[in-house]
Parts: C-alpha cells; sequence; structure tokens
C-alpha cells in the first residue's frame, strides 16, 4: 500500500508577551487553511505552532507585572492557545521552548555546531533592542540612535558571546537560493535577502551572558551563558519534527537518522519582519550542523490599521476575538484570508470587513438557501434523478484555477476561483429558472437535471471553502444530506440523486443575529 505524502507546515511561534492580534491570527489562519487543503487531498499533515518563551523581553516583561516568567508564559499561552481554539485552528502540535524535549534538543544541536568547529568564543560591542531581541552595528541606527525596525531606544552593550561562524556559510546559502527559485516566496522577499547576502555576512552571536539575560537555555559548553532567543526559537522547528532524539545521552548528540522524521519542513510561514532570521540564519544554521534545509519559505505582509501600523503601544490592535463575536469565526476567517492577497500587506478597515461579509452573504449564504429551499419545495426534500453536468465546464475551470493558486501559495487567488464559481452557479439559477419549470409538468426532467446540477455545484462548493470555513461547510454539507464536507478530489463525482437534503437556514445573517 502506498503511504500517504507527508506535509510539514509550522508557524512562526508568537513571542509570549504580547496579546494575539489579527496579525498573528492571519500567519496562523493561513498555514491552518494550507494544512486542511493539504489533509483534504489525503497528506499526512504535522502542523506546528507555538508560543516563544525565552529571552530578555519577557524577562522583562514578567518583571513589570510582578510574575516569574514561567508564570507569565503559562499565562500567555494559555491565551494563545484559546485563541486558536476559538478560530477553529486544528494545529497538530503547540510547542512552548519551554519544555523540557525542546531543552534537550536545543543542547544537542549546539553541542553539535560547536563540535564541527562552527563556535568561538568573542566580545560583542553593539546596540540592543530588546523589543526586537536584535544587535544594531553603528551604521544601521535610525535617526537619534534609535531601532531602525521599530523606533525604540538601543542599549549599548559590550560583553562575552559566543558566536556562530555564519560568514562561513554565505556562498552556500547564495547557491542554494540561486538553484531554488522557489525556495523563499513571494519574489520581492527572495529578491531582498539575495540583496542583503551580497554584503560580506557577519558571524552571528549565539549567547548572553547569564548575568544580563538569565531567562534562556544555558549553553552546553559554557553554563554562564544562555542561548540567544532567536537561534533557541528556530531550533523548534527541528524539536517538533522528531529529528533529534532529546533523551540521548549527552555525549552522543542525539542525531537520529532524519528518514524516520519529519524533518525538513515543507513549508515554513512567516511574515516579511523575520525573513533576515528564516532565511539567513537558520538555514546557515543547518548547513553548521549537516541537517536539510527547510523545503520552502513563505513571508507574508503585514496588516496595517487604516494607514497606520499596527502596535501595542499605538493602542491600535485590532482582535480578532471580538471580530469573532461579532461576525463569526469562519466570517473572520474568510476576511483575513480573502482580503489579503499572499505576500503583500492589506489594511484592516471595518467597512471592508463588512464588504466582504456582505459577499458571503450575498452570494454563499443566499446560494445555499435559495438551492435547498427549492429541493424541499419542488421535490420534497429529495434530491431527483437528473444530469447533474450542467456545470461541468465551470466546476473542472474552477478546480483546476484553485488548485493551481493553492500549490503555487496565492491562497487569496484560490478563494476568489471558489467564490466566483458560486457567482456563476447563482446565475445558473438565474437562467435555468426552476421555478418557472416548476410550473410545468411537461418540463420536469429539465428540472431534475437543475436540481441535480445544483447539488452538485454545492458540494463541490463545500469542498473548496471547506479549508477556509471548516464549521460553515460543515454546516452546508449537513444540509446536502452528507455525512462530512467530502475530499475536494471526490467532491465533483458525489451522485446526488436521493441525497436527502433540507433547507439550509442563512450560513451568515445579519451580524446581531450572529451565533459564533
Ligand atoms: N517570536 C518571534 C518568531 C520566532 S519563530 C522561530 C516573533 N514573534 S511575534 O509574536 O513578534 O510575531 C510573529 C509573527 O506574527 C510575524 O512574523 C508575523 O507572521 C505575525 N505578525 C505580527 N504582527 C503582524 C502584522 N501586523 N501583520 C501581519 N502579521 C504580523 O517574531
Amino acid at each position: 500500500m502506498s503511504q500517504a505524502p507527508r506535509t510539514y507546515i509550522t508557524t512562526p511561534i508568537y513571542y509570549a508577551n504580547g496579546e494575539p492580534h489579527i496579525g498573528h491570527a492571519y500567519t496562523t489562519l493561513l498555514a491552518d487553511t494550507l494544512a486542511r487543503y493539504q489533509r483534504q487531498a489525503g497528506a499526512d499533515v504535522l502542523f506546528l505552532t507555538g508560543t516563544d518563551e525565552h529571552g530578555q523581553k519577557i524577562q522583562e516583561a514578567a518583571e513589570k507585572r510582578g510574575l516569574s516568567p514561567i508564570e507569565l508564559c503559562d499565562e500567555m499561552a494559555a491565551r494563545f492557545r484559546n485563541a486558536w481554539k476559538r478560530l477553529d485552528i486544528g494545529h497538530d502540535r503547540f510547542m512552548r521552548t519551554t519544555e523540557a524535549d525542546h531543552l534537550a534538543v536545543v543542547g544537542a544541536f549546539l553541542t553539535r555546531l560547536d563540535a564541527r568547529g562552527h563556535v568561538y568564543a568573542d566580545t560583542y560591542r553593539g546596540w540592543y533592542c530588546v523589543h526586537e531581541e536584535r544587535f544594531w552595528t553603528e551604521k544601521d541606527l535610525a535617526v537619534g540612535g534609535l531601532c531602525p525596525t521599530c523606533d525604540r531606544p538601543l542599549r549599548e552593550i559590550e560583553e562575552k558571546n559566543y558566536f556562530f561562524r555564519m560568514s562561513h556559510f554565505q556562498g552556500d546559502l547564495v547557491r542554494h537560493i540561486e538553484e531554488h527559485p522557489d525556495w523563499i516566496v513571494p519574489e520581492t522577499r527572495r529578491n531582498e535577502v539575495l540583496g542583503f547576502l551580497q554584503k560580506p555576512l557577519s558571524d552571528l552571536s549565539i549567547s548572553r551572558p547569564r548575568a544580563r539575560v538569565s531567562w534562556g537555555i544555558p549553553l552546553p559548553f559554557d553554563s554562564n551563558q544562555t542561548t540567544y532567543v532567536w537561534v533557541d526559537a528556530l531550533i523548534n522547528y527541528l524539536t517538533a519534527s522528531g529529528a533529534i532524539d532529546p533523551n540521548a545521552a549527552a555525549d552522543d548528540q542525539g542525531f537520529d537518522d532524519v528518514a524516520g522524521s519529519r524533518w525538513p519542513a515543507d513549508l515554513h510561514i512567516i511574515g516579511k519582519d523575520i525573513v533576515t532570521t528564516h532565511a539567513v540564519y537558520w538555514p546557515t544554521l543547518l548547513m553548521g550542523v549537516g541537517l536539510p534545509l527547510p523545503k520552502r519559505i513563505l513571508a507574508h505582509g503585514w496588516w496595517t490599521v487604516g494607514r497606520d501600523k499596527m502596535s501595542k503601544s499605538l493602542g491600535n490592535t485590532v482582535d480578532p476575538l471580538e471580530l469573532r463575536e461579532e461576525f463569526g469565526t469562519d466570517a473572520l476567517r474568510w476576511y483575513l484570508l480573502r482580503e489579503m492577497p499572499t505576500g503583500s500587506d492589506a489594511s484592516y478597515t471595518p467597512e471592508r470587513f463588512l464588504a466582504r461579509y456582505d459577499e458571503l452573504a450575498n452570494v454563499l449564504g443566499n446560494l445555499a438557501s435559495r438551492v435547498t429551499s427549492m429541493i424541499v419545495r419542488y421535490r420534497e426534500g429529495q434530491v431527483p434523478d437528473g444530469d447533474p453536468g450542467g456545470l461541468d465546464g465551470a466546476i473542472v475551470g474552477t478546480l483546476e484555477r484553485f488548485h493551481a493558486a493553492m500549490t503555487a501559495l496565492r491562497v487569496h487567488e484560490g478563494l476568489d476561483s471558489a467564490m466566483d464559481l458560486a457567482r456563476t452557479v447563482n446565475g445558473y439559477v438565474e437562467t435555468s429558472e426552476p421555478w418557472a419549470l416548476a410550473k410545468t409538468p411537461s418540463r420536469g426532467g429539465e428540472l431534475d437535471a437543475a436540481l441535480a446540477t445544483l447539488t452538485r455545484a454545492l458540494v463541490v462548493i463545500s469542498a473548496l471553502f471547506f479549508p477556509v470555513m471548516p464549521g460553515k461547510m460543515t454546516e452546508l454539507a449537513a444540509g446536502l444530506g452528507l455525512n462530512e464536507v467530502p475530499p475536494l478530489q471526490a467532491a465533483a463525482r458525489i451522485v446526488p440523486a436521493g441525497l436527502r437534503v433540507r433547507k439550509v437556514p442563512p450560513l451568515f445573517p445579519k451580524p446581531e443575529a450572529v451565533d459564533t
């Protein structure tokens, strides 16, 4: 028996010091939608998300609230988990970097990096941004000596650090990117990384003195130093893959055969803010320990609020759970994924949200209610045995467009093609006029064909929209007399005749009547 294809999809792990907002929700929903799409196609998916719990930022946030770091992390990890549950995120593992297996894997990874001669100690001088958890050199600084990314004041630091010989891998990395044009998508991000790699790459500081940053994983070869939080965080992708055995004895480095694990990841989904860490630090670290690189990196754009950057300090963050309360989980999922062209920026406005909600209600919700109520009215709820092929061309064309878009990671285009099919099917209702056919007994055969065609189209629609709106599409499939939404590959082949249909109530009712 051939095995199901395996796919490993990751999100960034979110800092455990902020509330989940629509930016985090978007990344996680994008991953969830792609994971559901793959599962629908029969793949054995490992979908990983989690929280990034070490480092100075967390240490200071906990101090401010009078909590120990782990108390803060416990609270925030629970908050992220809860948000993802409400948004119907079906991750397979929620990684916390304070978990014992991760601590062991980080130790094994760094032991191996060191054993291969890629680590050395040196004095570091530079400007540190606690918010971004990264160093800047003098020439990077923004006007007034501020952080060039977030405009916050920096701290000048001089201390002992261990360094990874990242510079050694520059040529190999450039070659990898040039030989794999799809490794980083979209192309703008790929070009950005190649541009960055035109300058000589420096080595990477991978540790902090414990006296300054105590909330971190001790280095296996110097317990007075803690692991730089970005190195710790990136390794989470390996921990969850099972490529490194956390229970191995300290002297063997615990590297299992990668072939038996989920490594390499098929897709790292990240925001455009963290491309360098994922497309430069991470692959070179993997080269350093001799592990294969992730197969693909998708860097999506940034959500703004109106024209402003969304941030805690501006007090304009949009809470996904509030939107969910008002419009329902699936409408929020739809809005975020349909509105943002995958890879580009998008601006959140309540007006655009409402426009996308109306589109759902008027095109998709309306179609489902209309078709099911006609079957109930004209054929007592049983789909007649007519020719269901009336929309064959549109269905085949849509499936092709949908698969092509999803495979190219252009999710908004996939969703657009699904909505286009719903529009075409509404058009078919208008032109076939089942209500007119129902008045003329001699045209019963035509009515049967129209109703069978419409049912088949709705079954396909339920499968197309399922990855983005699993709850509503399960409701639709139940209304069509199916136990579950069929896999997309099978949907167009389901025989509609004989299905017991009941009238589907409005899937996207007026907001005040929404039941989340
Ligand atoms: N902890 C690091 C990631 C480590 S991964 C090994 C981190 N965390 S974060 O909480 O600051 O944000 C992570 C991700 O959230 C971003 O890369 C991006 O995917 C998403 N977003 C945060 N704000 C966002 C917007 N305003 N818009 C879109 N996505 C944004 O970085």
